[in-house]
């Protein structure tokens, strides 16, 4: 895997995600001292979102995955073997993806909205299928004997993946849009309960592998939302380590902005 990309996407080297989503709090410098910002956080209050922060995170990976799949040396096999591990690792964080929903959440959705929840496993089963096909294409690609087969195989490969992140923006488009559905069908304490079942299951490690994925993905008001949330929930040490993690993963301006938020321990 090229370091790049393990810097920007898999700092610590794991996978995972659902979301960290409960929205409602905000920075005192940079929200409340707005209008904006003040009926940002008013119109979100109380709404607990599964989706939005990681599938930020899901679309980042894929499209830098995708972009690394157009322009790898092909006549490289060492270069070949770099942007397979990529993807696979890639490819598992979408399949640890859907496995969280379907384990977490499908199930609170699935007794008001059962005809829905078997459309989103529906979707969740083809993808698992075409990012099989995927880690086959790649894997034939970087197991060409000629170079010529490997130009070939390369390129199948990478119009493959594309129109795999076509249907998967799709799919977390429909996701995305039923959450006006969500918040007028469940309460918001039946989504915090998934949301913190969701986070028992993760230990320490792999949820500051989640957020070392997701903060660079996410805007500056929502970064700061995320840490102020944990800031107001969180243990001191858990704090300290997201905010080791953000200063790993945020160039420095940005976490210059977050630290003038939050407040870093
Ligand atoms: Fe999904």
């Amino acid at each position: 895997m090229s370091t790049s990309f393990r810097r920007r996407h898999f700092a610590g080297g794991a996978v995972g995600t659902l979301a960290l989503g409960l929205t409602g709090l905000a920075c005192a410098p940079q929200a409340i001292h707005t209008n904006e910002s003040r009926r940002e956080l008013s119109m979100s209050d109380q709404r607990i979102d599964p989706y939005t922060w990681p599938h930020k995170s899901l679309r980042r990976l894929l499209f830098d995955v995708t972009t690394w799949a157009g322009s790898v040396d092909v006549e490289s096999a060492s270069a070949m073997r770099e942007l397979r591990d990529g993807v696979f690792s890639a490819l598992d964080v979408v399949d640890a993806h859907a496995k969280h929903e379907e384990t977490f959440l499908h199930p609170v959705l699935a007794t008001k909205l059962p005809d829905f929840v078997r459309e989103l496993d529906d979707e969740h089963r083809a993808s698992r299928r075409e990012v099989e096909e995927l880690r086959q294409l790649l894997g034939a690609a970087v197991e060409s004997e000629s170079t010529s087969q490997r130009k070939e195989a390369s390129l199948t490969f990478y119009r493959a993946v594309g129109r795999f992140v076509g249907d998967y923006l799709e799919h977390l488009d429909v996701e995305e849009a039923a959450l006006p559905t969500y918040w007028a069908r469940f309460s918001a304490e039946e989504l915090a309960e998934v949301m913190r079942r969701f986070h028992v299951s993760r230990g320490p490690a792999d949820a500051i592998l989640d957020l070392e994925r997701m903060l660079p993905a996410l805007t500056p008001f929502e970064r700061n939302e995320l840490l102020l949330r944990m800031h107001a929930s969180a243990p001191p040490d858990a704090l300290r380590a997201a905010c080791a993690a953000a200063r790993r993963v945020l160039d420095a301006g940005a976490f210059a902005r977050l630290e003038a938020c939050i407040g870093v321990p």
